[in-house]
């Protein structure tokens, strides 16, 4: 595998992680603050970017390429408000998205095709998670400081898929 693509998707793979660490850390906080919807919406979030994660680091062993488990930075556990928390899953998502972007142009520099392929997977599914946080974001904008609003939101989160915010 060529060594500049295998330290991207290496890379890659520590940001998956440190998404899924970070999302935990986010469904701790909201369920210490009573948000078990927030907390489950969290705790599921985290799982995928986990399965993220494993997808890549298995696709780098396919192809032969040598797997870095990585450590990882301490995710942020503090959060003033659900507004804060959604800023941080939106920024997170936005970064991703940003990494994966220079994956897939180093792949043309390149002329990986095959890495370039697999990327697209990711690409999609960036589309996806940035339009739900956006949603959710704009969703908790909108309700401001009234706390009932909150109450309504965590109630309503419990059934929110990321197919809901697909767009056309
Ligand atoms: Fe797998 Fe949303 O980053």
């Amino acid at each position: 595998m060529n060594t500049i693509i295998e330290d991207l998707l290496n890379n890659q793979v520590k940001y998956e992680a440190q998404a899924s660490m970070q999302y935990l850390a986010m469904a701790a906080w909201a369920d210490t603050k009573g948000y078990g919807g927030v907390a489950n919406f969290f705790y599921k979030q985290s799982e995928e970017e986990r399965q993220h994660m494993t997808k890549l680091l298995k696709f780098i062993n396919e192809r032969g390429g040598k797997v870095v488990v990585p450590s990882l930075e301490k995710p942020t556990a503090d959060f003033d408000s659900l507004i804060a928390l959604f800023d941080k899953f939106l920024s997170s998502e936005i970064f991703v998205t940003e990494q994966i972007n220079k994956v897939i142009f180093e792949c043309l520099q390149q002329k990986d095709y095959n890495v370039h392929n697999f990327m697209q997977w990711y690409v999609a599914e960036q589309l996806e998670e940035e339009a739900t946080a956006r949603t959710l974001l704009d969703k908790l904008n909108i309700i401001g400081d009234n706390t009932s609003g909150y109450y309504l939101f965590d109630r309503d989160i419990e059934g929110f898929t990321a197919e809901e915010t697909t767009l056309e």
